[in-house]
């Protein structure tokens, strides 16, 4: 009780320079009053403050948007989603570094970053030997506790009690020393309820009261319905096939409204018993268990909208023993991913011909939020999926092109795409026969012939192994940038000669 402060007090130990690691992943589970107090402090004195923050993936406005907005970010990893850095990170005033989510924790162990001077973490408890009850994510949470000099709680008495229990906090030792992860089973338990926490190391202790301002999720359409459609039939076949399961394997799902809805369609499908293996729970996932679909979800965040967030709390006490929340080196880990056959399902903003995916940078130069878990799980499932409308930007934008202008999943990883249109699987499939399977069976009809003509041409004048023209692939997103359509604009020649028949006119 010594240690209660104002966010304020607490606040002014967080000084110019300093590396501050906080809890939160997806905007749940992260500090609020602390954070807001730090950017009013910076408002309202024009103090020089430049920091370093480190996450477990994106927070909520109450850092990321407030911090930005005062510019106090120099430097940002491993994820965000929120506007204002966006912004800041697109116009070069806060460096990003967008990382693979399970390789977070390792760099900060293996002292590849700098240390965490301050730790400011969300607790729903703190134990008598100082030991950290998370709330809503466990994100880099016990990392960050355990690299940091000093540590801040935010103990919120707006998250419910109930939460208890439902962390199984686990850590790793460095390679030599490393032993196998004993998961065997999406619902084992290896770990503790709390984040070991020496308490000498706690400075400062604030009482708030302030819930997490989750990210609402785009209306489910017919089109995202019609992508979930195709993703299950496709399911369905490869149980018919028996090359799954009729439980199918532990799924992850990305994060997004288009992530978001392709779940949803399980709740109608014949699919039952199924498990989650991921790192967000979003509605829909909630959703597959409140249906009876899902019998056991681990994740290491809970990110509803604040809508799935109302109903979340409803019935924490019904759906609490089939959620288990792990740090994001354990649910991301490729070890567990690939032991227990993971079907990672993620969305892409664009795809290309090949199958190379471009999750991250919208028309190869603006980053959008960032790999996040995606690869984690991409580079090590069973089944690697991705989903993505075939267009964007009212049809102005193909997301299916020749070459993608930024890559963060290659194409000996991606295995099947989904669109409305349909699915191309790629696997077992040479490049060209990759080309038609995604230009015919996923890419809209109104960019489908302008593929097809560029395979046809790519075919006649390049390599033969994967056929491309360079200058061309690439005229699609200036074409956008030029014109605001990848449409092609067709243009009429005309050819005559001159009067004196020795010159040919071109017009
Ligand atoms: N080019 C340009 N813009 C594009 C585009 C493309 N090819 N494809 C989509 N967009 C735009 C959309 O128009 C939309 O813009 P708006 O916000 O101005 O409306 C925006 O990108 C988001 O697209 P939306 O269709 O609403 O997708 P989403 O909410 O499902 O998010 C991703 C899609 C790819 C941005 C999101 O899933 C993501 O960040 N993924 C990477 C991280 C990840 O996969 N993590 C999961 C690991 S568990």
């Amino acid at each position: 009780m010594k240690k209660v402060v104002s966010a304020e007090v607490a606040a002014s130990l967080v000084k110019d320079g300093m590396v501050i690691g906080v809890s939160g992943f997806s905007p749940s589970g992260y500090p609020k009053a602390v954070p807001l107090a730090l950017a009013q402090r910076v408002k309202n004195t024009g103090e020089k403050m430049k920091l370093t923050l480190y996450t477990g993936a994106s927070v909520g406005a109450e850092i990321d948007g407030a911090w930005s907005e005062v510019g106090i970010i120099s430097k940002r990893m491993p994820y965000q989603t929120n506007s204002s850095l966006r912004n800041n990170i697109n116009k070069g005033l806060t460096e990003y570094i967008d990382m693979n989510l399970s390789v977070m924790p390792q760099f900060i162990n293996y002292g590849f970053l700098p240390k965490v001077n301050i730790a400011i973490v969300e607790a729903l408890g703190i134990t008598e030997e100082g030991n950290i009850i998370p709330t809503t994510a466990v994100g880099n949470t016990a990392t960050y506790v355990a690299n940091a000099d000093k540590i801040i709680i935010e103990v919120n008495e707006n998250q419910p009690l109930s939460l208890e229990g439902i962390a199984d906090i686990y850590t790793l030792e460095n390679p030599p020393f490393r032993k196998p992860i004993p998961i065997t089973h999406t619902g084992d338990r290896i770990g503790t309820t709390y984040i070991p926490c020496k308490l000498e190391k706690i400075v400062a202790v604030v009482m708030t009261n302030m819930p997490d301002k989750t990210r609402p999720l785009k209306a489910m359409d017919e089109t995202s319905k019609a992508i979930s459609k195709n993703l299950i039939e496709f399911l369905e076949n490869e149980v018919k096939e028996r090359r799954l399961p009729e439980n199918l394997l532990p799924i992850q799902s990305g994060v997004g409204s288009v992530a978001n809805a392709v779940l949803a369609g399980l709740c109608e499908s014949k699919l039952k018993n199924l498990t989650c293996y991921t790192e967000v729970i979003q509605d829909s996932m909630l959703d597959l268990i409140r249906c009876g679909k899902a019998k056991m979800v681990s994740s290491t965040a809970l990110c509803p909208s604040p809508a799935g967030m109302e109903d979340f709390r409803r019935d924490l006490d019904s759906l609490k023993d089939k959620i288990i929340l792990r740090p994001q080196e354990i649910s991301n880990n490729p070890e567990v991913i690939r032991r227990l056959g993971v079907i990672a399902i993620n969305t892409a903003l664009e795809v290309d011909i090949y199958g190379n995916v471009n999750s991250t940078h919208v028309m190869g130069t603006k980053m959008m939020n960032g790999i996040g878990g995606s690869g984690d799980f991409a580079e090590n499932a069973s089944l690697t999926i991705f989903t993505t409308e075939s267009i964007a930007k009212k049809g102005n934008i193909s997301t299916i092109v020749p070459i993608v202008s930024h890559v963060d999943h290659t194409e000996h990883n991606v295995m099947v795409i989904v669109t409305e249109q349909g699915t191309a699987d790629l696997r077992g499939k040479s490049p060209k026969e990759r080309a038609l399977a995604i230009i015919n069976n996923c890419a809209h009809p109104d960019y489908r012939p302008q593929l097809l003509e560029y395979l046809e041409k790519a075919q006649e004048c390049s390599g033969k192994h994967t056929p491309h023209v360079l200058c061309d692939a690439l005229s699609w997103h200036i074409r956008f940038m030029e014109t605001g359509t990848m449409k092609k604009k067709f243009i009429k020649f005309t050819f005559g000669n001159d009067e004196n028949n020795d010159k040919l006119i071109v017009s």
